[in-house]
Order: structure tokens, then C-alpha cells, then sequence
């Protein structure tokens, strides 16, 4: 459910006309609905009322800091990845004890920005960045909270570019080596063990992967507490899918993964974090673009748009599936043909779908790909010189620019010439 939906026949983000938006911001360019958010944010917050409980938003998956602010008030944590996520977050308003910092790689830079600022919890996900993490504060006379990530060798059923649960994805700590390194933990002058982690992967359709990690967790919580570890937190991740097309059977509802997440560890009296990112922001945004050319290839029609891989790669990259709907509302009945749409980058890589059915469509009209919140603007690139699409938000009938385009003097400016080529 969400709230981008044609009224009188135009389609509309909340109370506002896209095409208007479209006139004065230029295509392409993002837009989120604030209502969506919101209530994406709340469905989490709502399922887990059963108990203590923090939702803590992916940054990765949306990271403008407007839309960080509009979680923030409803008060929400956040999970980052990177110094830069943890300072986006931050400048949102969230204070330290509401971010996680999760991430294989962190750098002792990043760990001394985190524990300067305040951090609710650092996920550990290897031996060695466990000894730089408790380096680093005791250097500093801190002592950091953490949770171990452990990788319980579950497959998430998605994917495979987004499986990250299984024994030979790169994440977290093997489940049989887990009592090992809380004990070393446990050694450390630096850190304070508070919970266990996890994460299995992304877009998950299923419940049963989450339910197969969740069990040996809470089985592991048991063994730690009888070590004598004081595990008083479960970070369960993120990763529950959204409906990318509503002709497929929808995946399950927040409820029912929070009355999962009582049922498998409900017991243990633990306060329960979780990181979703797409389910909150996936269905809270779209992609707006023109269409440049209608092209007669030769048994094919190809619909070219202004906007490319660089600015929604999802497809490529995956072979993901975007809902691509006209913003002028098709008669009800209306014929369709199928097109293949594609962007104007130079490779053929460059196509968002093949043989898609699409009402008729002239050069100018505009077009919205749908389910676009999530890894849509954050995973977008310069390639091809193509400046950064521009990020709209909603909010009833408000509408702002959250980050303008960049001009092409601002691209270009960013590149300098060494001294001995001036
Ligand atoms: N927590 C951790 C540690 C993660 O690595 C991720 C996602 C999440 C939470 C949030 O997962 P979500 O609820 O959004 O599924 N670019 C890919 C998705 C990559 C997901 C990476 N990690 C895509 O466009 O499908």
C-alpha cells in the first residue's frame, strides 16, 4: 500500500500532481511520499509492540537526510554501514544511542567517529575487528557496546547477490566459533558484549529462512548466558521483501514477521532491534522520467527514456522487476503493446525491462517506476556524465527538493587539472 495513486486521472504523489513536479523539477528525478514512510515505519514499530523493541531504518537503502528526519521523528534508530551513514544520520537528528553500526569493513577511523559521537551498538563480524575495535577505545578510555554478528548458514531464498546468511558469504562469524570469540570478547578492555546479530539477506519472500536463523539465535543466547555473557539484546537485521508487482503473491506482512519474531525468541526477554531498509522505503518512492524517443527496431519497439542505469541500476544489476506506469492514466480497457524500455547510457545493459506491456506512449510523456524508494537514488552514479537525479519530497500537499541536481558546472568543477598539464 502506498500513496501514489492517479486522481482525476493524473497520478499523484499524496495531495500533489507529478506532471507539475515534473514541469518545474525537470526529469528525471526521485520522488518519496512522506504517508508512505510513515506508515511502513509504523507497521514495524506496531509489530513488535509486544515487547521492547527499536526499528532501526537500513540508512543504506535511503539515505537523504530528509528522510532520515521524517523517521527520526517518529522515532526511529538507525542502522549505518559507514562513517558517512552514521553522519547523515546524525545530521538527521538521531542521537548516538539510537544508531547501530553494522559493516565487515569498518575502519578505526570509523569506529573513533562512532564511539566520539555515541553509538547504541557496534555489530562485530570478524576476530580481527574485534581486537581494533577494543584497541581503538580503550585508546580513547572508552568502552564499546557490541554484538557479534554470527552467520548461522541459512539460506535466504533470494537473490544470490543478496544472500548474505550463508557459510560462504563473507558476513559475520560461524555460529560454531561464536562461544570462542564472546569469550575473547569478554577478555577485552575495550568492549562490552550486549547482544548477538544477525542478518541472512535481503528481499526475502519467506518466512521460514528468518525462522531457521532466528531459532539457532535464540538457541545461542542460552549457551552465552550459561558463559556467563549478560546478552540483553538480539539485532535480527533486516531483510523482509516488499511486492515489486501485484500480480505475484504478496510477501509476508510486517505482523506476521513480528508474531514470528515473538514466537522464536519472544521468550528470552531480550530488547529486539531490527534493520529493515527496502520495506520502509521501497513502496515510499518512485522514479520519474520522459520519454526522449519511441524507436521501431526491427520486430521490437524500444521506448527510450531519459533516465538510465546510472540513475535506477536495479535491473541491470539484478534483473530486477520496476512496475513502470504512465503519468496519465490509462482508459480503463485501454490496448496495450509491448515495448522494451531502456535508457539513453551507452550499453545494452541499459534496459530496465523487455516485452512490456505498456499502454501506447508518445515522445514527451512521462512515465514513473514504481518501488523505487529503496536502492534507487543511493546506489546512482555519474556514469556517462549524466548529473545526479534530484530527490523530491512529499508531504500531503508540501512538496520540496531534498537535493537538487547538480549543475553541470558543479560535475564538472569537481575534476582539477595538475599543475604540469595547466
Ligand atoms: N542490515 C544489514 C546488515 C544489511 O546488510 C541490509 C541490507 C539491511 C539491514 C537492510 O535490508 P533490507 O531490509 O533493505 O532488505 N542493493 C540491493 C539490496 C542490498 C541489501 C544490502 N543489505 C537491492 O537493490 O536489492
Amino acid at each position: 500500500m502506498d500513496h501514489f495513486l492517479y486522481r482525476d486521472g493524473r497520478l499523484h504523489a499524496e495531495d500533489v500532481d507529478l506532471s507539475q513536479v515534473a514541469a518545474e523539477v525537470g526529469t528525471p528525478f526521485y520522488c518519496y511520499s512522506t504517508a508512505t514512510l510513515t506508515r511502513h515505519f509504523q507497521l514495524f514499530d506496531d509489530a513488535l509492540s509486544w515487547g521492547p523493541h527499536l526499528v532501526c531504518f537500513a540508512v543504506k537503502s535511503a539515505s537523504n537526510v530528509a528522510l532520515l528526519r521524517v523517521l527520526a521523528r517518529l522515532g526511529a534508530g538507525m542502522d549505518v554501514v559507514s562513517g558517512g551513514e552514521y553522519l547523515r544520520a546524525t545530521a538527521a537528528g538521531v542521537p548516538g544511542e539510537r544508531i547501530v553500526f553494522s559493516g565487515v569493513g569498518k575502519t578505526r577511523e570509523e569506529m573513533r567517529l562512532a564511539l566520539e559521537g555515541g553509538v547504541r551498538q557496534i555489530n562485530v563480524e570478524s576476530e580481527p575487528e574485534l581486537a581494533a575495535l577494543s584497541e581503538v577505545a580503550a585508546l580513547m578510555g572508552a568502552v564499546a557496546p557490541i554484538a557479534l554478528r554470527v552467520n548461522p548458514d541459512v539460506d535466504a531464498r533470494t537473490h544470490e547477490k543478496i544472500a548474505t546468511g550463508r557459510k560462504e558469504d563473507k558476513f559475520g562469524v560461524p555460529l560454531s566459533r561464536a562461544r570462542e570469540i564472546y569469550a575473547e570478547a569478554a577478555r577485552l578492555p575495550g568492549v562490552e558484549v550486549v547482544g548477538i546479530d544477525v542478518h541472512i539477506g535481503s528481499q526475502l519472500t519467506d518466512l521460514a529462512p528468518f525462522e531457521a536463523a532466528y531459532l539457532k539465535v535464540a538457541e545461542l543466547t542460552r549457551a552465552l548466558r550459561a558463559d556467563g555473557h549478560d546478552i540483553r539484546r538480539l539485532d535480527l537485521g533486516g531483510g523482509l521483501g516488499i511486492p515489486y508487482t501485484r500480480s505475484n503473491e504478496p510477501p509476508p506482512l510486517p505482523a506476521d514477521y513480528g508474531a514470528l519474531i515473538e514466537r522464536t525468541v519472544g521468550d528470552l526477554g531480550c530488547e529486539i532491534e531490527i534493520e529493515p531498509g527496502r520495506l520502509i522505503s521501497g513502496n515510499a518512492g518512485i522514479l520519474v522520467s520522459r520519454v526522449v524517443y519511441v524507436k521501431e527496431g526491427e520486430g521490437r519497439r524500444f521506448l527510450i527514456l531519459d533516465a538510465g542505469m546510472n540513475d535506477l541500476i536495479r535491473p541491470a544489476m539484478y534483473g530486477a522487476h520496476h512496475d513502470i506506469v504512465p503519468l496519465a492514466e490509462p482508459a480503463p480497457g485501454a490496448e496495450t503493446r509491448e515495448h522494451d524500455v531502456v535508457g539513453p547510457v551507452c550499453e545494452s545493459g541499459d534496459t530496465f525491462a523487455r516485452a512490456r506491456a505498456l499502454p501506447p506512449l508518445a515522445e514527451g510523456d512521462l512515465v514513473a517506476f514504481r518501488s523505487a524508494g529503496a536502492y534507487g537514488a543511493v546506489m546512482s552514479s555519474e556514469y556517462n556524465s549524466r548529473p545526479l537525479v534530484p530527490e523530491v519530497l512529499v508531504d500531503g500537499h508540501h512538496v520540496a527538493v531534498i537535493r537538487p541536481r547538480p549543475t553541470f558546472d558543479e560535475m564538472i568543477g569537481r575534476d582539477t587539472i595538475p599543475p604540469w598539464l595547466a
